[in-house]
């Protein structure tokens, strides 16, 4: 909870930090990358950076928690920083480096607004910084005890598979023959690669086999530029470069988009594209456990043959004893399914339900607002977005 003194400050200079923000943390990364320029080459994305979206993210969750302190003092906004210290786990942020960003935000801030920083103002946002970062430290700290690891370690590729012209799967075990845990369904890996200019990239992809697996399997959509923006680097990487007999760099499973205490509840699991991994995932998990309860199961994509994974992804559902497929198709859609965009009105969706969400924001928003006009709790839909998370900085 925010110190009474502060708490005014807060709310006085909120305003003020909020419309600088976004100024802010653009000061505030280049300071930090020119100080240390390994952070950017090998730990941040730098595809993120260029883009801006990283940005973003940050400058938003500062401000949700500054704002959530001021409107709920006696509460802190535990999905955001579960998500965000998921990520951080991934990734093996360490409590010390806390220390270097406080460093540079807290000078990005001078810069930005200079006599407007009194002492009195530097003392409140130090508090929830600190608030933030402790919070942050402490929930990372519990995740790295359960996995007993911290940071990325190598795991060569003992299979790769075509799944469409755009995705390949990668099947993995560690390196030094050591043990592959149970992960749960839902939850994605951080992967590190070299890539050509000595840099050391790492990106996020959801497990996209069954929980229990000897080997790990993660599938990845190759993404292309437009034109004006260029191919993704660990992506196009990871297709053109990467073959059996390889080693990659692995995190332990992370991530909170999970089906914990589903059993006995009805579920939806609504995917686009190449968020169908996670959906993949949860089926085979709800399969291997005799879920009862109904399952709808919901997915759009370009055309069948740009539908990753679809045999796994209607294999498991077909295991289920009350699974209902619902496919939709932009073109060559075959028959049994529908051609166009995702539209529930035909859609069952049986009370109680909960919803899982994963693809591209258009997709997920109109689903989202389908769903609650079916009468689905907003409360009981989640969804991971495949990039920084932008949305829980509005909500
Ligand atoms: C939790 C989570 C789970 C995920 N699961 C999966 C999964 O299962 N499968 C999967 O395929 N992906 C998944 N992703 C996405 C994945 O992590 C990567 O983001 C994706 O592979 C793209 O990475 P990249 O290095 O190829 O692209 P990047 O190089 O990171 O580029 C990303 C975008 O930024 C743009 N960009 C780069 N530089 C610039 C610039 N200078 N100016 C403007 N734009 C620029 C690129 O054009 C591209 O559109 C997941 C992400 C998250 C966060
Ligand atoms: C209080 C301090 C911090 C806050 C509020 C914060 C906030 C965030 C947020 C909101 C995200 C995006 C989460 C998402 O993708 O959904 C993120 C990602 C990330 N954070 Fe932090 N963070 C903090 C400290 C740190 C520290 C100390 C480090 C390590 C130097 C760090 C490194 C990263 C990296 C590497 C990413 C992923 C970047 C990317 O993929 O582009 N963060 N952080």
């Amino acid at each position: 909870m925010l110190s009474e003194p502060s708490a005014a400050t807060v709310r006085a200079t909120l305003p003020a930090v909020g419309a600088a923000i976004g100024e802010i943390t653009e000061r505030f990364y280049a300071r930090l990358f020119a100080a240390h320029p390994d952070l950017l080459r090998n730990l941040f994305n730098r595809g993120n950076q260029a883009a801006g979206t990283q940005r973003q993210a940050l400058a938003g969750s500062i401000a949700a928690f500054a704002t959530h302190l001021l409107d709920h003092p006696g509460s802190r906004p535990d999905a955001m920083l579960s998500r965000i210290a998921h990520k951080h786990a991934s990734l093996g942020v360490q409590p010390e480096q806390y220390a270097v960003v406080h460093e540079h935000l807290f000078a990005a801030i001078v810069e930005v607004l200079g006599e407007a920083v009194t002492p009195e103002v530097a003392a409140a946002w130090d508090e929830v910084y600190w608030l933030m970062a402790n919070a942050l430290v402490a929930v990372e700290k519990r995740l790295y005890e359960e996995s007993g690891e911290a940071g990325l370690r190598p795991w060569e590729v003992v299979e790769r598979i075509m799944e469409s012209d755009d995705v390949v799967t990668f099947r993995v075990r560690p390196a030094d023959g050591g043990e592959v845990r149970a992960f749960r369904a839902g939850q994605y890996v951080s992967v590190g690669v070299t890539l050509p200019d000595g840099a050391r990239q790492i990106r996020q992809y959801s497990l996209s086999g069954a929980p229990d697996d000897a080997v790990r399997q993660f599938s990845v959509k190759r993404v292309h530029g437009d034109g004006t923006t260029p191919d993704g680097e660990v992506s196009h990487h990871l297709h053109a470069r990467v073959r059996e007999g390889d080693v990659l760099e692995l995190s332990e499973p992370y991530g909170d988009l999970v089906l914990d205490g589903a059993d006995g509840t009805p579920l939806l699991l609504a995917s686009a594209g190449i968020g169908v991994t996670p959906m993949v995932a949860m089926l085979a998990d709800l399969a291997q456990r005799g879920h009862r309860a109904p399952v709808t199961v919901v997915h759009a994509d370009r055309s069948p043959a740009a539908h990753a994974l679809r045999a796994d992804h209607e294999a498991y559902a077909a295991k289920l004893p009350e699974a209902s497929v619902h496919l939709w198709y932009e073109r060559e859609a075959p028959a049994g399914t529908a051609e166009g965009l995702v539209d529930l009105t035909d859609v069952t969706v049986p009370a109680g339900t909960r919803a899982y969400l994963c693809g591209p924001l258009p997709f997920m928003r109109a689903v989202r607002a389908q769903l609650i006009g079916k009468g689905v709790a907003p409360a009981d839909i989640h969804y991971e977005v495949f990039g920084p998370d932008l949305w829980l900085a509005a909500a």
